[in-house]
């Protein structure tokens, strides 16, 4: 682990943000990911007698299912909470939630409307906090994102990948991944959209190869591989709705903007997907579409992640 995250001896072992990781640490979890998917129901049953904690405070159908499936096919158990129904929802503080915690199970994810609640998290447990999903980043869609590229593509590093829409939470954890995994990330956001200037600054610092233009034709081509997210992302408010489908109508990944990327190229979402307007239905419902297994590797994905957090 990088010093960022594992400053104190014995401290747990978080799973936060892609940047908190080498490139071999990475590696090595896609390569176990990629064990779990072989092995099925055969795998390894390191959580055994352990327990994770999930702390949703926002939606979620595929964190949620995919992370207690695997912790129950790696032998552990899983506690699903909804912040709402919990003191934290009432002003208990996220220091005593994290001690409180900490005695009962054997790790905590936590889904967050903002980030600085799930560094605070990580401070105060004396085990594993893993990301699923903040207002800033989602780390662990990323990792399967990489392990589907993969899976169809060979692999990604020095390969172009392109991002079509708002510079999002998503859209940091790829650049994040662009500067570990060694890849070309170029995006296309609108003006005002465009991700956030410290993720940018992190990545060239990093010497990482990522653009950002605002014309989609020159971002996706040849590409192997277009990604695209939700217009109006759950921390967004929902007021914002018509005016964010005005300004990013030009951003649709369409059949003919899907023709301008590298022969074959696949498109990936991390879902939920809102055809007709980030994505045409031709295109996530077409050949190209590898979203289903994008989805699935989740599953296999975060069994690398329990397992090296919690194992
Ligand atoms: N992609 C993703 O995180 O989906 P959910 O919001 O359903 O968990
Ligand atoms: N950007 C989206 C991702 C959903 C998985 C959101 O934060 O709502």
């Amino acid at each position: 682990m990088s010093a960022a995250v594992d400053l104190r001896a014995g401290a747990p072992k978080h799973f936060l943000d892609i940047k908190d990781f080498t490139p071999a640490e990475l590696r090595a979890l896609l390569d176990s990911a990629a064990h779990y998917k072989r092995a099925g129901r055969t795998g390894k049953k390191p959580l055994t007698g352990k327990t994770l904690a999930m702390i949703f405070e926002k939606p979620s159908t595929r964190t949620r299912v995919s992370f207690e499936v695997a912790v129950r096919a790696l032998g552990g158990d899983a506690i699903v909470l909804s912040a709402r129904d919990m003191q934290l929802g009432r002003g208990e503080t996220i220091a005593d939630t994290a001690n409180v915690l900490s005695r009962f199970v054997d790790g905590i994810m936590l889904r967050t409307n903002a980030a600085e609640k799930l560094h605070e998290l990580a401070r105060h447990a004396n085990v594993p906090v893993i990301n699923g999903l903040t207002d800033l980043s989602h780390p662990c869609q990323i990792m399967a994102d990489m392990l589907t590229f993969e899976e169809h593509r060979g692999p990604v590093a020095a390969r172009k990948i392109a991002w079509v829409g708002d510079g999002n939470n998503v859209a940091a954890s790829f650049i994040e991944a662009a500067a570990r995994f060694g890849f070309t990330l170029h995006l296309a956001c609108p003006p005002g959209y465009w991700p956030r200037a410290e993720v940018l600054e992190w990545a060239r610092d990093e010497g990482a190869d990522v653009e950002v233009t605002i014309e989609p034709e020159a971002a996706v081509a040849g590409a192997a591989c277009v990604v695209t997210d939700t217009w109006l992302s759950m921390s967004d408010s929902v007021d914002q709705a018509a005016a964010r489908a005005a300004t990013f109508a030009p951003y649709q990944v369409t059949p003919a903007l899907m023709a301008l990327a590298a022969e074959g190229a696949i498109f990936q979402h991390c879902l939920p997907a809102h055809r007709g307007e980030e994505v045409a239905a031709a295109v996530i419902d077409g050949p190209a579409s590898v979203v289903f297994d994008e989805a699935e590797n989740r599953l296999h994905a975060q069994k690398a992640i329990l397992a090296w957090c919690m194992g």
